[in-house]
């Protein structure tokens, strides 16, 4: 028997029982009201004075951070790698992450509610997750580029644990995973449409740049990107069935749609909520249409529990894109799952002779993500991780709930579990329904943006790192105490405004 075919870590027969990673889905007619009230008052930002003392923070207690951003600006454009990452008035340089902590490079400590963009569900530096992969480090590396033990057993734990997974093919990223499904559903159905729903991010391939952010931006951020390139992406608002049936029924007449893609949340990880019936509607017109499903649980994957967001909502997609939490915050988080007469499209090897769609990687199901994935997955099922995290964030979110109403402030807060949303500025929440609204809302971003890069600065000067400054990922680092501390640094900044 080969060192690794048994599992060193004994995963106890008493782990926890799931619970439910969403305790309750948000009222969501009940939030796009208040998101309406929040764009159509004047905004609520920092108060100058304390936006100042804010930049004093960064003057007096960053300065390892500084001089690090500055010589960043000189080798790395925009002196940032990182979209989402928080970089007002400069990037934090990081020395250590544990747990539900980060420290920066000047000793600074803040608790860590961007868990870099999402992946790291564990809370940072897992011991058990590390300890399994310094092992197969010490025996073999970090790439071989032949069949490794973790790459079947982490493909046969996704396959169990997801309903629409049938087969697993491991890819680099997100992005390269959705690009893939995509090529994947045209080469099943040879058919050319692909309808994704506005405002979603799914990775930055050249046809998926098309509707980001905002629904109905089209090609606003398509720089770079010849037309014909999108010319077979559309974009539908989000929860209107009636669009996409129109869309639906218009490509039948031209070639019809291969699929349609969505975030099973809503756009920006549920930024813009999805009803709880939505996703059901959208697999029967799927199945009108003959278009298949796909959907992208980079963010839901395993973060809402074993099952992803499939599970919660009961829907099955054709095709399931996963990232992130895939494999626990270690490198090469991508994969496409699905149904096996579809996934059949993506036999690898140089022998096949087969039609496929054609996928690869140098470094895709290298042994180090995959020894990663496996126990970072393993225990996250054994401790309920997502209903633990899921936990933090309704926690979270009632606390913010109660400051935001004792303070008469705007802001809206909601949670799915682990994945809190604080809309402050409510940048993405601009309504871009007609061209009209669209073209107000570009002008209008541009000072509700600021508003919240000065948000972020402010929280991160309280000692709260947050995605963007509007998004907050728990993590099952995140206890009861974690939660109550950052509620009283969350206070403190309200109390700035
Ligand atoms: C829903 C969704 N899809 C796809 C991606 C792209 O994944 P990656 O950053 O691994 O390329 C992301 C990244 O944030 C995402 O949130």
């Amino acid at each position: 028997m080969s060192a690794l075919t048994s599992d060193p870590i004994a995963f106890p027969a008493t782990a926890a029982a799931p619970r439910p990673a969403i305790s309750a889905w948000p009222e969501v007619g009940t939030l796009y009201r208040r998101f309406s009230e929040l764009v159509q008052q004047p905004m609520r930002p920092i108060r100058p004075p304390e936006m100042a003392r804010v930049m004093r923070y960064f003057d007096e207690r960053c300065q390892g951070s500084r001089r690090l951003a500055e010589r960043a600006q000189a080798v790395i454009p925009g002196g940032v790698q990182h979209n989402l990452a928080f970089n007002h008035p400069f990037p934090l340089a990081v020395a250590k992450a544990e747990g539900a902590h980060l420290t920066d490079v000047d000793g600074n400590r803040y608790i860590d509610f961007l868990q870099a963009g999402g992946p790291t569900l564990l809370g940072s530096k897992h011991p058990a997750v590390r300890q399994k992969v310094n092992e197969v480090l010490d025996a073999c590396g970090p790439v071989t580029g032949l069949l490794h033990e973790y790459e079947v057993k982490l493909a046969e734990l996704v396959c169990s644990v997801m309903p629409g997974v049938d087969m697993l093919r491991l890819l680099g990223s997100g992005t390269e995973a959705v690009m893939g499904a995509v090529r994947l559903a045209r080469a099943y159905t040879r058919r050319k449409w692909i309808v994704k729903i506005g405002g979603a991010y799914h990775g930055w391939s050249d046809q998926l740049v098309y509707g980001m952010r905002l629904p109905g931006t089209g090609r606003m951020e398509a720089v770079g990107i010849p037309h014909g390139v999108t010319g077979h992406t559309q974009e539908c608002h989000p929860n209107d069935l009636e669009a996409l049936r129109r869309k639906l029924q218009w490509n039948r007449l031209r070639g019809g749609t291969a699929a349609v893609l969505l975030e099973p949340l809503g756009p920006e990880s549920g930024t813009r909520p999805v009803h709880p019936g939505y996703n059901a509607e959208v697999r029967k017109l799927c199945d009108e249409f003959g278009a298949l499903l796909i959907f992208d649980e980079v963010v839901t994957g395993f973060r809402l529990g074993m099952g992803g967001a499939q599970a919660y909502f009961g829907v099955t997609p054709d095709l399931t894109v996963l990232g992130k939490c895939l494999t626990g915050g270690y490198p090469m988080a991508g994969a496409i799952g699905g149904r096996k007469d579809v996934m059949m499209l993506l036999v690898g090897g140089i022998g096949t002779t087969a039609r496929r769609a054609f996928v690869g990687g140098t470094l895709s199901a290298n042994p180090l993500s995959c020894v990663a994935g496996y126990y970072a997955l393993k225990e996250a099922q054994r401790c309920d991780a997502a209903g633990v995290a899921g936990r933090a964030g309704d926690r979270l979110r009632k606390g913010l709930d109660e400051i935001i109403q004792r303070r008469a402030l705007p802001y809206v807060a909601y949670n799915m579990g682990s994945i809190v949303h604080l809309q402050t500025s409510g940048v993405l929440l601009m309504d871009t329904g007609n061209l009209y609204k669209l073209w107000r809302a570009k002008d209008e971003a541009k000072a509700r943006k600021h508003m919240m890069e000065e948000m972020g600065a402010a929280y991160t000067a309280h000692g709260l790192v947050t995605l963007a400054g509007s998004r907050i990922y728990t993590s099952l680092a995140d206890t009861d105490e974690v939660i109550d501390d950052a509620l009283n640094r969350f206070d403190d900044v309200f109390g700035c405004v």
